[in-house]
């Protein structure tokens, strides 16, 4: 046989191969491309092709080689094909444990508030996470250069004479609502908020709000007071007590922190509770006049009120979480202790 009817057949070899076992794949390799292989030993004899025939038998050589590794290819992959699927028609292999997912406990907090305040006929209001200057602050009666935007340290995406910023609070789709709509107005705003605040066990620069809006005739403090009774009866149990302490939003006048009493010592005094026997839960007051103006409603008709607290800190209280951090990380072994929460 010449060299040229050599690679003919063995083309044509090539292409009838078939294989039971890896092995015989490997020997195949081997008898063909290995180092002693009959493609490499044409291509040592290549060398004794005359010259202007060498660019033909080149192409041809080349040709099988390629030929050759991809059948080998080809039959390996169906090996391995075969292997897998073998193994899985294996009906007396244990099955894999898959482990189940659980609710954030953030999430679970969430639908929690918004399930209790959904019974009190409140809405639910989104709006979006980068707003501007006049959303989070000038509608909501921050003065320019007041101090009081130093409550809540801003991240700032642009700046101009209606800056772009990432909301420091909900409150901000409390204004677009009202933009919006005409009272009566119930709503609540869930969220994620954002404040430059370098991060530890009782701070995050990243949380999430339930803020509540009510706005209609005649709306008083007692209302408030009574709307957010119901809620920490709903959430922490039906003993619990409120507390209002005086405290000061631009937004809200007058504006209160509400404390509810411990749940872990029922207010006798306890480390959670620092001794106090209350834990802070919330802010709230009487929506300003100014901001009902700003956003086109009539105080002189109407009145309302607002109220908005972190939901990282009702799931801390509700559940002993001593380290906020613990809801950014994800590890399962915390997160599996919600299981049975949900
Ligand atoms: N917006 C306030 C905050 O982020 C909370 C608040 C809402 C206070 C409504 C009073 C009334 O801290």
């Amino acid at each position: 046989m010449n060299i040229s009817e050599r690679i003919e057949s063995l083309l044509q070899e090539i292409e009838d191969l078939h294989a039971q076992k890896a092995q015989e794949v490997e020997e195949l390799r081997v008898r063909l491309l290995g180092k002693k292989g009959e493609i490499t030993s044409l291509f040592d004899e290549f060398r004794n092709v005359p010259a202007e025939q060498k660019k033909a038998f080149g192409q041809k050589l080349n040709a099988l080689k390629n030929a050759a590794a991809a059948k080998i290819n080809e039959l390996k992959e169906a090996m391995e094909e075969a292997a897998t699927s073998a193994v899985s028609s294996d009906l007396t292999k244990p099955g894999d444990y898959r482990e189940l997912g659980t609710r954030h406990p953030i999430s679970i907090t969430r639908e929690e508030i918004i399930d209790i305040f959904k019974r009190l006929g409140y809405a639910i209001a989104t709006g979006p996470e980068i707003e501007d200057d006049y959303h989070v602050f000038e509608a909501l009666n921050f003065p320019p250069e007041h101090p009081a935007r130093d409550m809540q340290d801003t991240f700032f995406v642009s700046d101009g004479a209606n800056p772009v910023l990432l909301r420091t609070h909900t409150s901000s789709v409390q204004v677009r609502t009202m933009e919006r709509s005409k009272p009566p107005i119930r709503v609540i705003c869930p969220g994620r908020v954002f404040r430059n605040e370098a991060i530890s066990a009782r701070a995050h620069c990243i949380f999430h709000q339930v803020e509540g809006l009510y706005i209609d005739k005649n709306v008083s403090f007692a209302d408030l007071k009574q709307s957010i009774l119901l809620f920490v009866r709903e959430m922490f149990g039906p003993d619990t007590q409120i507390r209002m302490r005086p405290s000061y939003f631009p937004f809200t006048e007058p504006s209160t922190e509400v404390d509810i009493s411990c749940n872990i010592c029922g207010g006798k005094g306890c480390n959670i509770c620092k001794g106090t026997g209350w834990l802070e839960i919330m802010g709230a007051g009487m929506v300003d006049p100014n901001v009902l103006k700003a956003s086109g409603i009539d105080p002189n008709e109407y009145s309302g009120f607002a109220f908005g607290m972190g939901i990282e800190r009702i799931a801390m209280l509700k559940w002993q979480v001593r380290d906020l951090r613990l809801y950014f990380e994800n590890d399962v072994r915390f997160l599996k202790e919600f299981e049975t929460s949900i």
